[in-house]
């Protein structure tokens, strides 16, 4: 019996091998994972989580595939990824607790059905909300440490809420135990004008639109932003906007933003990144940092450290 019969004979759930990855995340690029499971309850989860540990399996969480770049290669070992309702959804008084596998938009829809407000930077944000938790996602108007307020963390000991103060949120960061998966999220909003917040929304929504390309497959923003200055803002001014490798380019409409234009590898992608650090580096002494993760088995020359 190889490890992938004893996955799935073990976790209960739905189980894919030689899952292509690409088309499960928003820029589009990358080899397949060997196996792809969906766990159907927390007890699969939790069984999941165990078996990977006596096995000594690679395991990875994809969330919604938002900033994921999965290496042509694809990636070893087991990829999880979270039914949108795994656990119980909860609402009291000003808090709300939600499944990290639902789509980011599920905490707006839940939180204006319920009169609540303060979350309005999500409109701004794709993916899961266990992924958007996982790397603090925010836009200028926000970000997830302004409204989370625990997380359930699940590890093959057990499943429990973590205050939000003990995971090291920071900008574009946060500092889950190693083997930890998000499972749930609460979050802690404020009665307010649901209309007002509707219209904040859309006015983020109308400005992205005009700003950033969002009509092709892209990460979002590719860099940081590094302290008082913006990563598009350089990347223009050392002559990269429009700039293409392979079926790569930076975008001509953000140049932050790396659009996949049909066909583009990782190694493309990479290159990009590389070309735009290194001229931003000679030219302003700036060290841009990635909000990109890395996902499987890339041959060492293609990755820069960080
Ligand atoms: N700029 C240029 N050239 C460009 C693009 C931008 O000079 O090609 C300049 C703009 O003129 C502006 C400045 O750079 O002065 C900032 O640009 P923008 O207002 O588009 O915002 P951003 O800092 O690039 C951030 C978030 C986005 C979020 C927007 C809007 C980061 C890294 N990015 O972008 O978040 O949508 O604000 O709130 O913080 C994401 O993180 O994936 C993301 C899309």
């Amino acid at each position: 019996m190889t490890w992938a019969d004893e996955i799935e004979r073990r976790v209960r759930g739905e189980h894919v091998r030689d899952a292509p990855l690409a088309p499960r995340t928003s820029i589009r690029v990358g080899g397949p994972a060997d196996l792809l499971v969906r766990p159907a309850d927390p007890d699969a989860l939790a069984e999941l989580l165990r078996a990977v540990r006596e096995l000594a399996l690679p395991l990875h969480v994809l969330g919604g595939g938002a900033n994921t770049l999965v290496a042509d290669a694809g990636v070893r070992g087991v990829v999880l990824r979270l039914p949108p309702g795994l656990g119980p959804e909860e609402a009291r008084g000003e808090t709300l607790v939600l499944g990290a596998g639902q789509p980011t938009s599920r905490l707006w829809v839940r939180a204006h059905a319920l009169g609540l407000v303060g979350m309005e930077f999500v409109a701004g944000i794709p993916g899961t909300l266990g992924g958007a938790v996982a790397m603090n996602a925010g836009t200028r108007i926000g970000e997830m440490k302004d409204v989370v307020r625990r997380v359930e963390l699940a590890t093959a000991e057990g499943a429990g809420f973590v205050d939000a103060s003990a995971l090291g949120f920071a900008y574009r960061t946060c500092r889950l135990p190693p083997g930890a998966v998000v499972t749930r999220v609460e979050f802690a909003l404020c009665r307010g004008d649901v209309r007002a917040s509707e219209r904040a929304m859309q006015d983020d929504r109308a400005r992205r639109r005009r700003t950033q390309p969002l009509d092709r497959p892209t990460f979002g923003s590719t860099f940081r932003n590094p302290p008082g200055d913006f990563a598009g803002r350089l990347i223009e001014a050392v002559g990269l906007k429009g700039h293409r490798i392979g079926g790569a380019a930076w975008s001509d409409v953000h140049a932050n933003f790396v659009v996949n234009l049909g066909g583009a590898t990782a190694r493309d992608v990479l290159g990009l990144v590389d070309l735009a650090r290194s001229r931003v580096k000679e030219r302003f002494g700036i060290a841009l940092e990635t909000e990109v993760r890395l996902l499987g088995a890339f041959p060492a020359e293609d990755v820069q450290g960080p």
